[in-house]
């Protein structure tokens, strides 16, 4: 099943991402992910993706169009993947479409009041990427031990902007994709396992 994740900044689309590939057997791209790696590892994508993601701008698009086309092209999205942060612009989408056929785009819906503090709380492993909130009180990551460290994007003057682009660039996709009937709407502010299994079901996998 190729399947497109569709959320403002918050929503839990890696959150969520992570459970429904281990539950289908895809892999997970996310843009995001790739474009962190590339930043951390100083490649010439890294280095002029780094000030557009500190500030809470997008990417251009033909740069992140690049990297999800090759990157589908590998032999382990042979029976589908998980995009996760694309498409987000309107380009972004014509040119998917232009490439691949999408099976179904799962839409999580969250309130602003509750992305702002799920944003702010955010806290990342900078060594195995492990995902947490300063709600559950995690002083070290639980996986590898590491410090949990905040993404510079998570500062507040980034996160105002993230939602601004999001409202202006990425909320146009959803009427894109409900005019082609794969739009599956659901609700991303129920607790974390909820979520999830309002996931699977919206994508008949449960
Ligand atoms: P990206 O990494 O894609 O960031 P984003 O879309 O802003 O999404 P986030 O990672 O912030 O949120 P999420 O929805 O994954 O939420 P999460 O699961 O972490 O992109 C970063 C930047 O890269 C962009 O700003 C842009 O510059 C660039 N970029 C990437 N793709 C691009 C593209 N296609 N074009 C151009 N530029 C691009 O959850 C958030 C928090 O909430 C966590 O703490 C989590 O634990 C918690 N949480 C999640 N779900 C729940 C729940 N149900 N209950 C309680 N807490 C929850």
């Amino acid at each position: 099943m190729k399947i497109v994740f569709l959320g403002p900044p918050g929503a839990g689309k890696g959150t969520q991402a992570e459970k429904i590939i281990s539950r289908l057997g895809i892999p997970q791209i996310s843009t995001g992910e790739i474009l962190r790696r590339a930043i951390r590892e100083k490649t010439p994508t890294g280095l002029e993706a780094q000030s557009y993601i500190e500030k809470g701008a997008l990417v251009p698009d033909d740069v992140v169009v690049r990297i999800v086309r090759d990157r589908i092209a590998e032999p382990d999205c042979k029976n589908g993947y998980l995009l996760d942060g694309f498409p987000r612009t309107l380009p972004q989408a014509e040119a998917l479409a232009s490439f691949e056929s999408i099976d179904v785009v799962v839409n999580l819906e969250v309130p602003a009041s509750l992305l702002i503090h799920r944003l702010s709380g955010r806290r990342v492993c900078a060594q195995c990427g492990y995902t947490t909130h300063v709600d559950r009180g995690e002083a070290k990551c639980p996986k590898c031990g590491a410090e949990l460290t905040q993404r510079k994007d998570d500062a507040p003057e980034s996160v105002q902007n993230r939602l601004d682009v999001y409202e202006k660039q990425t909320k146009p996709l959803i009427d894109f994709y409900a005019e082609k009937g794969l739009l599956k709407n659901v609700d991303g502010s129920k607790p974390l396992a909820e979520v999830t299994e309002a996931i699977l079901a919206a994508l008949g996998s449960n």
